[in-house]
């Protein structure tokens, strides 16, 4: 049995890390240093069972897009949900053909690709669905190509092209911009050396927008068209892993808007329901008609709840603006955090976009006493990060609705608490 993690000061909460370590495996739940044990969540703010107030800058992994507890979100989600089934498996609900034909329209207004629609339970159930659509209409093309230090989750064809390497004797890696500097002609040239390998056989190339789990490295545009367009090129399905990117983060509804391109097959999950648990495919009819019956099916994809969820998530961007909201509070945050950089020796760079920036840390120690002196933080408030990306790499990823003062609050509780860890 893993031990444990506990902090001194805390018996609430570490009475109940320790009933939790006697019933559940440590393989559950992605370590984090802090273990924040919360009682309650409302807006931007978590509340421990000790009442210590924590800022959350990671909203889950980019779920709670809405904050927590939304006022709005929640009354609509509950009216959507009145008098639902309680599944989807053998039945057909309206709320579930909206959600569908609305995130149809909400992504088409940018992407000519996006026709059809087809659900998942999550976000790596959701890249295998769009990978098995791609592999299904040309079965005559084995080779799968993705761009390498991807994450798309852990499961099936989604864990066989994160990462390096791949068991999947099918998968070939390309490069994909992060340190160092190559020009176009360097991806381009790499491009064509797999197409020449594998002429007329590589059914699908999939990427993300930025490179999220390996340490927030966020492309040059350019990059992006020239996949999409040696795709065209070679007919084959462009998968854009919109999975963490979607709804807001880039500062555009979609990742692909704010990368120009329009990919055959888009991939929403995580805050694409606000924290109840969805994930979608969405694009070319073709593609996704090359599955028939139950083939793609299972017991909990397109469930009433989560695409009400949808509805609901999509009713708050279009009052709230949260997209406009997004692009003004931005800068704001880039310039906190870039603050952080001159301020600490031990903050290297800041690399990010709309509200999804990387804060690379000198090195693993240096992360862990960072997400553990935010988490402590000062005054009975805090900052609540996620375990440190790559090792040495903080995610910060608030909820999209935080507000100017809050993202005040944030920098100033974080200097206090990491001028305690300064030389
Ligand atoms: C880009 C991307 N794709 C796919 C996934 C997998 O999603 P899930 O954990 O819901 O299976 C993630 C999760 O972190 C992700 O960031």
């Amino acid at each position: 049995m893993a031990e444990p993690v506990l902090h001194d000061g805390e018996d609430l909460s570490n009475a109940v890390r320790t009933r939790l370590a006697a019933v559940q495996g440590a393989g559950q739940r992605t370590w984090t240093p802090s273990q924040a044990v919360v009682r309650s969540a409302e807006g931007v703010w978590l509340t421990t069972v000790e009442g210590r107030r924590l800022i959350d800058f990671a909203s889950g992994v980019l779920v709670t897009n809405l904050g927590h507890g939304h006022p709005g979100f929640a009354s609509r989600l509950a009216r959507y949900c009145a008098g639902l089934p309680r599944n989807s498996y053998n039945l057909v609900t309206e709320i579930e053909v909206s959600a569908s034909e609305r995130l149809v329209a909400s992504l088409a207004a940018v992407n000519r690709n996006a026709q059809k629609a087809l659900w998942a339970a999550s976000g790596s159930e959701a890249v295998q669905k769009a990978m098995w659509v791609a592999l299904a209409r040309r079965p005559d093309r084995p080779i799968i190509a993705a761009t390498r230090h991807g994450f798309h989750g852990k499961k099936g064809l989604a864990a066989d092209v994160t990462g390096a390497t791949s068991k999947n004797p099918n998968v070939r890696f390309i490069s994909f911009p992060m340190e160092e500097a190559h020009d176009e002609a360097f991806y381009q040239a790499e491009l064509d050396r797999l197409a020449a390998e594998h002429a007329g056989r590589i059914a699908l190339l999939i990427t993300e927008p930025y490179l999220g789990a390996a340490g927030s490295y966020h492309p040059p545009i350019s990059y992006h068209q020239m996949l999409a367009r040696w795709c065209r090129e070679h007919d084959i399905a462009f998968i854009f892993d919109e999975v963490q990117s979607c709804f807001g983060r880039t500062g555009r509804m979609y990742a692909c808007e704010t990368y120009g391109v329009e990919p055959d097959l888009v991939v929403l999950g995580k805050g694409v329901a606000n924290g109840v648990p969805a994930a979608v495919t969405v694009g070319r009819a073709d593609l996704i008609d090359a599955l028939t019956w139950g083939e793609a099916s299972d017991t909990f994809s397109a469930h009433p709840e989560a695409c009400a969820a949808v509805c609901a998530t999509l009713d708050v961007f279009e009052e709230e603006r949260i997209v406009a909201h997004v692009q003004e509070v931005a800068p704001q945050v880039r310039a906190g955090l870039e603050q952080l950089v001159a301020r600490y020796a031990f903050v290297r760079a800041v690399r990010g976009e709309g509200l999804v920036y990387g804060v690379e840390l000198a090195d693993a120690d240096a992360a862990r006493a960072c997400v553990l002196e935010a988490y402590r933080g000062a005054a009975g408030m805090g900052v609540h990060f996620l375990g440190p990306l790559a090792g040495k790499v903080l995610r910060v990823s608030p909820p999209l609705t935080i507000q100017p003062n809050e993202i005040d609050q944030a920098f100033a509780l974080l200097t206090k608490a990491w001028d305690r860890i300064a030389d």
